[in-house]
């Protein structure tokens, strides 16, 4: 007999502004207004961080009720029969004052402040009706820190919402920043000058309803509403954080947080945030390049294919061999095969290592939606085990959603030679070191998750951890490990090193694939399609230059297999700014940007398969992929699983 279990979940209900509201018993009047629609200034409140009833500023008017008079929105929960007004006068006199006390101290200088018009006081200032200063008396100042090259300190702005201090400390697990000081004069910063050291750091900048920490390494640069933006999602790892990356002219200027629930939640690590802006690189290939000379797109890609197929010709079929890699888009990726097959070079290589392509097998294939873990799935875990992983380097915000566990209560185990304690340590969790898997003893908690690295991971061992009953999150190594490692294990790709060092391979192509310089000596026939100017691009006799993925759509497939859109954010060409070393691009007048011909890897593929009598499809995710070509670039993606995908997308 079914058992039937029935939760009874409780809707108070209230009347907010004349509307009438089920909220769910818990949440803040705040809140609740917030879900209807009806917005209440709030500075210190922060979905991810909860109240702290701080800076006073979301007052309302209870009129009715379980609670009477002016009452702060965010610390007061919802109850049966509440009635709630925004627009009392009482209440808009209240939040009037409360935004005048907060501009006391605060600069009046918004249109010289480089957080303006991004900046929630400006905004909640303007919207409350403060516009004249009253107050003539000297305004509170403090001496600024020295936080690191990238994040700007201007305490002078600080209206003491907490919010900062709060994420660094409680939600980072951050020691090194903290707040000092009372009453009037509270400070927030080090104890001393110095980088902030949180790999997290970054959050400040986006957590903070006003200027006190911006992005330094974008300062002055433009306006919000000079920024060209679009949702996108991050290449520095296989997590797949949601972003906004912000560019004007050509330029990529910086990178801020995108909400995704399933993924990042409202975060992203510093990693991410402030990796090199590869984009802007004035040294990387904007040309068609033959024998190091420039050429049309038609002169270069027929020389690659007469050269690699005089190869084949030569040395026989096997002799050339295609390599993709992890941070190639999905489009160009699922392509590959089709241009491997044109050039009879068999399966297409995807990554260094036997070991590496073993390990990423054996975590393709034994995921599932069932036992895959998400980011929700780490963060309410009972226990957590870091398999041969440094996830500083493989998933920062993994590990923040293991501290969220921890917090919880769950014990975290590092398994491991490539499992340092230092990582846990960068987000204040106490760990537990093991050599083995064999002695984790996830099956006496609930809800077990493992964390695998496939760098290092032993293949047996991945394919062990199927047996544990432990959800599984297994780390590639670029944003679209996932998808590389499912077309891998599908095609029986093999490991690209040993392929090379054979000395049996005469002619290569590398799509958007890192391969060490030394690899590539005494290879008579390399091409190279790609935007950065890898060694691969060095050593190639003929190039093919590709947009970077902030100059193109394209799609990911994260470490739980989600699949995600990213937008087109600039147009391909030269920043107006003049990176180039030789100061401003040329100044021409043609329709298209000077460096600008570049061509999405996928366009690239598809174009050397019909040239070389293949068929390619017309769109680039067609057949059993199409359905990812439909994915909203602002929703939260399509979750595939390794081993239900070949019947079922
Ligand atoms: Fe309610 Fe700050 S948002 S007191």
């Amino acid at each position: 007999m079914r058992e039937c279990i029935f939760i009874k979940v409780l809707m108070p209900k209230l009347i907010i502004d004349k509307r009438e509201v089920d909220a769910p018993e818990g949440v803040s009047v705040l809140e609740a207004a917030q879900s209807v629609g009806i917005v209440i200034p709030h500075f210190c409140w922060h979905p991810a961080l909860g109240k702290a009833g701080a800076c006073r500023v979301c007052a309302v008017k209870m009129l009715d009720g379980p609670v009477k008079g002016i009452q702060m929105s965010c610390m007061l929960p919802v109850q049966e029969g509440m009635v709630v007004s925004t627009t009392d006068p009482d209440a808009v006199a209240m939040r009037r004052q409360v935004i005048e006390w907060l501009m006391i101290n605060h600069p009046h200088d918004c249109p010289v402040c480089d957080e303006g018009g991004e900046c929630q006081l400006q905004d909640f200032t303007i919207a409350g009706g403060h516009g004249i200063r009253r107050f003539d008396g000297p305004k509170r100042t403090h001496v600024n820190q020295y936080l690191g090259p990238n994040i700007e300190h201007e305490m002078n702005r600080c209206i003491q919402c907490y919010r900062c201090v709060r994420f660094y400390q409680e939600h980072a697990g951050g020691s090194d920043f903290g707040v000092m000081g009372s009453a009037g004069r509270v400070y927030f910063g080090r104890f001393e000058h110095g980088p902030l050291e949180s790999p997290f750091s970054g959050n400040l900048v986006d957590i903070c309803p006003t200027g006190v920490f911006t992005d330094r390494t974008a300062r002055f640069r433009a306006r919000y509403w000079d920024y060209d933006m679009a949702p996108s999602v991050c290449p520095g790892c296989s997590v797949g954080c949601n972003i906004t990356p912000v560019a004007r002219y050509r330029e990529l200027l910086k990178i801020v947080a995108r909400r995704n629930d399933r993924v990042n939640g409202w975060f992203i690590c510093d990693r991410g945030r402030f990796a090199p802006k590869e984009a802007n690189d004035p040294l990387r290939p904007r040309t068609p390049l033959v024998d190091g000379r420039e050429a049309s797109w038609e002169e270069a890609e027929d020389a690659l294919l007469r050269r690699l197929n005089e190869i084949v010709e030569l040395y026989g079929e096997g002799s050339v061999l295609v390599v993709g890699s992890s941070r190639l888009p999905f489009e160009g990726a699922s392509l590959l095969p089709l241009l491997s097959g044109v050039l009879s070079s068999g399966a297409p290589g995807w990554f260094a290592t036997r070991r590496e392509t073993r390990a990423a097998h054996a975590a393709v294939s034994l995921m599932t939606r069932e036992n895959g873990a998400s980011m929700a799935d780490v963060m309410n875990a009972g226990c957590i085990a870091i398999y041969e992983s440094d996830l500083r380097e493989e998933g920062p915000m993994l590990l923040l959603a293991v501290r969220q566990a921890w917090r919880r209560g769950a014990p975290v185990l590092l398994v491991g030679e490539h499992s340092p304690l230092e990582q846990t340590r960068a987000v204040g969790i106490e760990a537990v070191q093991l050599h083995y898997m064999e002695e984790a003893p996830l099956a006496i908690f609930d809800r077990p998750v493992v964390i695998a690295g496939t760098k290092h991971g032993d293949p047996e061992v991945m394919a062990m951890l199927d047996r544990t009953g432990a959800r599984i999150a297994a780390l590639f190594p670029g944003p679209n490990g996932f998808g590389a490692a499912l077309l891998s294990a599908e095609q029986g790709g093999g490991p690209v090193g040993a392929a090379l060092a054979s000395g049996r391979v005469k002619g290569l192509v590398a799509v958007e694939a890192d391969i060490p310089a030394e690899l590539l000596e005494g290879i008579p026939v390399v091409a190279a399609l790609d935007w950065r100017a890898t060694s691969a691009v060095q050593a190639a006799a003929i190039v093919l230059p590709t947009t970077a993925p902030v100059e193109s759509d394209g799609t990911y497939v994260n470490f739980e297999g989600r699949a995600q859109k990213f937008c087109r954010v600039i147009r391909p060409g030269l920043p107006v700014k003049g990176l180039d070393p030789a100061g401003h691009p040329p100044r021409v007048h043609e329709a298209a940007p000077p460096g600008g011909d570049l061509r999405p890897a996928w366009r690239v593929i598809s174009d050397l398969v019909r040239l070389a009598g293949g068929t390619p499809p017309e769109e680039p995710l067609s057949g059993r992929w199409a359905r990812l070509a439909g994915l909203d670039p602002e929703g939260e993606g399509m979750v595939l699983g390794g081993r239900v995908l070949p019947n079922d997308a």
